[in-house]
């Protein structure tokens, strides 16, 4: 069984992270060419370029999740630390698949509003899959500092420099 995660898995997952705030935080120039859109109204290709950036982020992270993923099946990942409740061992589980999902669904979603201008699309991603993804980051967080701080456990460490 491995103690760590590999470093191809820490890098991706530092990098998705990264690439996920980014999208979450700086929407002002997609939100602004989103608007326009659905308005019908024309974009200027600087419009498009900055609203490009948003789209390549978004789809770099579904890229990195198929990744992320595949690497997972065939390393593995290290099991949850035996110092955690069996019922909070189970959140967590479900807390990191329902991410994966996310890393799935919200690029999709955004593809689905910027390419194919589908509202449905825009509503599930700007709403729903966006609030979600915002509870699971803060949840996810303060998961790593219970550990860190509480439970005293090395799951910080199997995330960065790694354990051996
Ligand atoms: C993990 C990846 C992504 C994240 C975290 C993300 C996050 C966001 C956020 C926070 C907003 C603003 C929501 C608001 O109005 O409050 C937004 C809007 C938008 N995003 Fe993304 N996004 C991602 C990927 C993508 C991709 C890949 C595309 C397209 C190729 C895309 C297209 C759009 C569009 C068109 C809007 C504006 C929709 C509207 O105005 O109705 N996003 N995104
Ligand atoms: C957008 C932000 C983030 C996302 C989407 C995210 C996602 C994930 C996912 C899906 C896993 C499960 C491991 C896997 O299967 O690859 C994980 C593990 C982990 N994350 Fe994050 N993460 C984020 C930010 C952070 C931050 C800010 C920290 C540090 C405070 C952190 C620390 C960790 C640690 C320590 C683990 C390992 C947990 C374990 O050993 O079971 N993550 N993260």
């Amino acid at each position: 069984m491995v103690s760590s995660f590999s470093v191809p898995q820490r890098i991706t997952h530092w990098l998705m992270a990264a690439l996920i705030l980014f999208n979450l935080l700086f929407t002002d120039a997609m939100e602004t060419a989103g608007r326009l859109m659905f308005r019908g109204q024309a974009l200027t290709p600087e419009q498009v370029s900055a609203a490009n950036i948003h789209a390549y982020v978004g789809i770099s992270v579904l890229v990195l999740a198929l990744i992320r993923l595949c690497l997972r099946f065939a390393q593995g990942v290290p099991p949850e630390p035996v110092e955690e409740p069996p019922f909070l061992r189970m959140v967590a589980r479900v807390g990191h698949w329902a991410f994966y999902a996310l890393f799935f669904l919200m690029p999709l979603a955004g593809i689905g509003a910027w390419y194919f201008g589908n509202k449905t699309a825009a509503f599930a991603h700007t709403g729903p899959l966006k609030l979600l993804m915002w509870a699971l980051i803060a949840a996810h967080i303060g998961g790593v500092l219970v550990h860190q701080f509480y439970w005293k456990t090395n799951v910080l460490k199997r995330m960065t420099s790694g354990v051996n």
